[in-house]
């Protein structure tokens, strides 16, 4: 009796529960403006991850950086189709799923295959291809790796949270896999003997392959192998599934994909020199790394002597918190940091810029290691100097002006000096949001060239002449100041 009680209790209360979170949950096959939310818009939004070539890839076209391959052909057909203009965004591969799930893309057309979990997520239009994966392995390694087996004690790549991963670890029995988030790494990995095959898309391994003599496609065959690829919108976005599905029919019925392909294929072999095609990739990347050490160091400047100040106060309520700041900054990966910032102002609603919120982060960052060299310096001078401008009738603050920080100068100036130095080096940390920093520009051009090691080189060049060159700098400023002692 009184367990039937509580049962029926407890089915009301869910109930209750039931209609209160029902109401906060769209009835979407209702409401499906989707179609007409992006013709409202006037712009489709279109997420890829652009490592795949011949889906999307990066190419110079007459010396500018875009994106093409037959993803970006389809997404332009179904973009005028529906009469408005196309805005591709690009991301990792592991990030587009919730992307579109946020709102913040339209579609997914990134040579994306339905799964059921994915399915679970995302509605798909209907396929647009239907292709095979295969394993890329070294060249002078092919004869090693013939059958699945092969593989057993070894290890292989495959781009993170792709149907490849999970191919990878079902089929390759034995195989531990590795994952990673863009397709140029898991080729460097490969040819640097990290990793000894790399799961691939079909016409993405050729794509690799052709462009490097080192390796091969391998005869390997999977049973699972076959994939289609479609392209992905949020679920319930019926009108919009609808219009996608009507442009892949036109695009099937004209033949217009074999067209795509060849446009793509040709894209992928148009070739120039080295610098002259990726020239301007490093250009613009070194200028993004300079701005930003720049931008970080005078701002961290500021604010960090503001902290060294307060370090210096006389009442500890003003010394407490620059001292707890000061350590926490310190004590916590610049990564880590950055990541808060970037993601921490949008939870509070400010839609801060990918650079914007790098500068931020350095900073925040450089202002606490700034702090301890001003307090460094000045605690540096010795003590019998203030004694002395004391007893000569000197306030504190005259005392300090006038007698302490001239000298205190002199050791904070240098000192600084190699922080820009670090800061240089450390901002490249800040790829990692996308910040088109030199960095970020060497993972461009990696993908982009098939050329996975030499980018590394230039890029590494590039950062020791801009440290190299402001610590010769710094050496000539200091011997000039030493002089006027
Ligand atoms: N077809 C695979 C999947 O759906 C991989 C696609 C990767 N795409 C890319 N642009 N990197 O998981």
């Amino acid at each position: 009796m009184f367990y039937k009680k509580i049962v029926s209790k407890l089915v009301a209360i869910g109930f209750i529960f039931l209609l209160f979170f029902a109401s906060f949950v769209p009835a979407q096959a209702a409401t499906d403006n989707s179609l007409q939310e992006v013709k409202d818009k006037g712009t489709l939004v279109v997420g890829l991850s652009a490592d795949y070539p011949p889906y999307e890839f990066h190419q110079t076209i007459k010396g500018q950086d875009q994106v093409v391959g037959f993803d970006i052909s389809i997404a332009k057909k179904i973009a005028s189709d529906m009469g408005v203009s196309l805005d591709i965004k690009e991301m990792g591969f592991d990030s587009l799923l919730g992307a579109l799930k946020t709102g913040k893309i339209d579609l997914i057309i990134s040579g994306m295959s339905p799964t059921p979990e994915r399915l679970k997520e995302v509605d798909f239009s209907d396929p647009y291809m239907t292709v095979q994966q295969k394993v890329v392995v070294r060249k002078a390694d092919a004869d090693k790796f013939t059958s699945t087996q092969d593989f057993n004690g070894k290890k292989v790549g495959a781009q993170k949270q792709t149907t490849q991963e999970e191919l990878a670890q079902n089929e390759l029995t034995g195989s531990s896999v590795v994952s990673l988030q863009k397709v140029p790494d898991l080729i460097l990995n490969l040819k640097s003997n990290k990793i000894d095959g790399v799961v691939l898309e079909g016409p993405v391994a050729d794509a690799y392959v052709s462009q490097d003599k080192t390796l091969k496609v391998s005869d390997i065959t999977f049973v699972n192998g076959e994939k289609e690829t479609a392209i992905a919108m949020q679920k319930g976005a019926t009108s919009l599934k609808n219009q996608v599905n009507s442009s892949i029919q036109t695009i099937k019925d004209k033949g217009l994909l074999k067209e795509y392909q060849k446009e793509a294929n040709e894209l992928m072999f148009q070739k120039g020199g080295f610098f002259e095609q990726y020239g301007s990739y490093f250009v613009k990347g070194t200028l993004y790394t300079i701005a930003l050490a720049a931008i970080g160091v005078f701002f961290g400047a500021i604010f960090g002597a503001f902290l060294a100040l307060l370090k210096l106060a006389n009442t500890r309520w003003l010394r407490w918190p620059a001292t707890w700041y000061i350590e926490f900054v310190r004590g916590t990966p610049l990564l880590v940091q950055i990541f808060i910032v970037f993601f921490g102002t949008q939870v509070f609603g400010l839609n801060l810029t990918a650079f914007i919120s790098g500068c931020i982060a350095l900073t925040l960052n450089s202002a606490a290691y700034v702090a301890e060299i001003i307090r460094a310096g000045i605690s540096a001078v010795n003590k019998g100097q203030m004694e002395a401008a004391r007893s000569l009738g000197m306030t504190r603050g005259a005392a300090m002006r006038y007698i302490i920080l001239p000298q205190a100068i002199k050791n904070i100036l240098p000192a600084l000096g190699n922080e820009f130095v670090t800061v240089i080096k450390e901002s490249s940390v800040v790829s990692i949001i996308g910040v088109s920093e030199l960095m970020f520009m060497t993972g461009v051009v990696q993908g982009a060239s098939f050329k996975p090691f030499i980018p590394l080189i230039i890029t590494s060049l590039i950062y020791f002449a801009l440290t190299f060159s402001l610590s010769r700098l710094l050496g000539v400023a200091e011997r000039r100041m030493k002089t006027s002692d």
